[in-house]
């Protein structure tokens, strides 16, 4: 058994039975049973079903963003946002499976067509930070391309998947061919990973776990998407509409308490402009709105946990705070959005991942230097780029070793377009108009004619 507290409170929400090894093999044996009929099944029909699971999301909305509040201490307003993105993608996926065409290759003596075969069962490892959304991206095209699935949620956060899981049925998706399974990491994912019947993993979480995850998969040559940890640049050229890059540098960081893998945790400001940009950035931290997320004003809640607040308070130690935005006091793991001038770019706080509402202000001189220090981390997985001249805008984003950039906007992902890291921040993509096929393999079929 697991405790979920809200976040904002510390009050036990719920408490959600943790699967055994023994019970997660099971599951698995199930998902791989009843495979054979969802794979077999017209592709109209398994539209249908992921259309009619998409209202039946609709319609659930208020109660999912209510529980993404309580368990996860996201602002009501984004959490309505994030059950709506799992019923667009589900409405997106549904409208790939009649379209998920293979090629007719032009050959010698006869005809070659392609085939996209799902894999079988999936496993899906999902993280705290947004466990509707990465959820979705993972489990929805899986379905789709006509795989079984188990997830995992983190065991922080497992009620919105959980209830995800009863939709699915209420929807009309056969049983067991989406199963949702909580517990820890190390029992749960664990044993999606060492199962030889799993045909591949979809891992979101950190590097360090992503690693081993890799490496265990190897063993039954298991398929992998991971999608791992960030720590992505903003980029402000002198040319920059200032005032729009200073009001909206704080929400490209502090949005989700900075728990975002894409959160740009590193502001790059060309020399002549960086006094201005922190007068501007002053403001604006401090206007972020920060307190009970249940509230339509909130614009940021607070960290996921105790243990989560202790370590993103140590990144702070000796280090120069230039200033900080507020947050409440009391119950709950709060902590004030802030900006730290760093004393080296070896700093801790510029290498390594916090994970929480912090940003650090470095200065740039020119383009090549700008390009240098957003690529100088092993991750890859985001960020920004501020500047008025759109052919600087495009060199800077090509040179950038970074899945997902943005010009003059912080953007979010979005399930139309692919998501995915460079360097140490994964492998594979997730979304866009080509996630199925990660979740297939092609078959070659040659037919001769003469
Ligand atoms: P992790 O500790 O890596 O946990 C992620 C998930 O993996 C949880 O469900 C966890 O289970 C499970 N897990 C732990 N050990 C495992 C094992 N040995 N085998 C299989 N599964 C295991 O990360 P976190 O603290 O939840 O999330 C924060 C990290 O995720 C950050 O580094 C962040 O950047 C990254 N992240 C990346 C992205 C993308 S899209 N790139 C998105 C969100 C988060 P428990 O429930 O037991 O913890």
């Amino acid at each position: 058994m697991t405790d979920v507290l809200n976040p904002a409170t510390e009050e036990r929400v719920a408490t959600v039975d943790a699967h055994s090894v023994d019970s997660t093999r099971d599951a698995i044996g199930r998902a791989a049973d009843a495979f054979p009929a969802w794979r077999a099944m017209a592709p109209g029909q398994r539209a249908e079903l992921l259309r009619s699971f998409a209202r039946a999301v609709e319609g659930d909305i208020e109660y999912l963003a209510q529980l993404e509040v309580a368990e996860a201490g996201h602002t009501i307003s984004n959490a309505r946002g994030e059950a709506g993105n799992v019923r667009d993608v589900l409405n997106y996926y549904a409208g790939g499976v009649e379209r998920h065409l293979g090629d007719q290759i032009p050959v010698a003596g006869g005809v070659d067509i392609t085939f996209h075969e799902p894999l079988g069962v999936v496993g899906i490892i999902v993280p705290w930070n947004f466990p509707m959304p990465i959820a979705g991206w993972g489990f929805v095209p899986a379905l789709a391309a006509g795989n079984t699935v188990v997830l995992k949620p983190a065991e922080l956060t497992p009620l919105t998947a959980i209830r995800l899981g009863e939709l699915a049925l209420e929807a009309g998706i056969p049983q067991d061919v989406f199963q949702v399974v909580p517990g820890k990491g190390s029992v749960v994912g664990q044993t999606f990973t060492d199962d030889p019947r799993v045909a591949k993993i979809v891992f979101t979480g950190s590097t360090a776990v992503g690693e081993t995850i890799l490496a265990d998969a190897a063993k039954s040559m298991k398929r992998t998407t991971l999608e791992l940890g960030g720590k992505s640049a903003n980029i402000v050229f002198d040319d920059a509409d200032l005032e729009l890059a200073a009001a909206t540098a704080p929400y490209g960081v502090f949005d989700n308490a900075g728990q975002d893998c894409c959160a740009r945790s590193r502001i790059l400001v060309h020399d002549s402009v960086f006094d201005r940009f922190m007068e501007l950035l002053e403001p604006a931290v401090a206007g972020v709105v920060v307190t009970d997320p249940s509230l339509e004003t909130a614009e940021m809640g607070p960290l996921i946990s105790a243990g989560h607040l202790e370590s993103v308070a140590g990144f702070l130690d000796g280090v120069d705070v230039a200033f900080t935005g507020s947050a409440p006091s009391g119950a709950g793991y709060w902590m004030a959005p802030t900006v730290v001038l760093p004393k080296s770019p070896s700093d801790r706080i510029v290498t390594d991942e916090v994970f929480g509402p912090v940003v650090t202000v470095q200065r740039f001189r020119d383009e090549a230097e700008a390009i240098t220090m957003a690529n100088d981390s092993p991750y890859g997985l985001s960020g920004s780029i501020w500047t008025r001249d759109v052919g600087r805008g495009l060199r800077v984003a090509r040179g950038v070793d970074s899945g997902a950039l943005s010009l003059n906007s912080h953007s979010a992902v979005r399930y139309s377009t692919p998501f995915g890291g460079f360097k140490r921040s994964g492998i594979g993509r997730e979304l866009g108009p080509h996630a199925m096929d990660s979740f297939t393999e092609t078959k070659n079929l040659f037919i001769a004619t003469d």
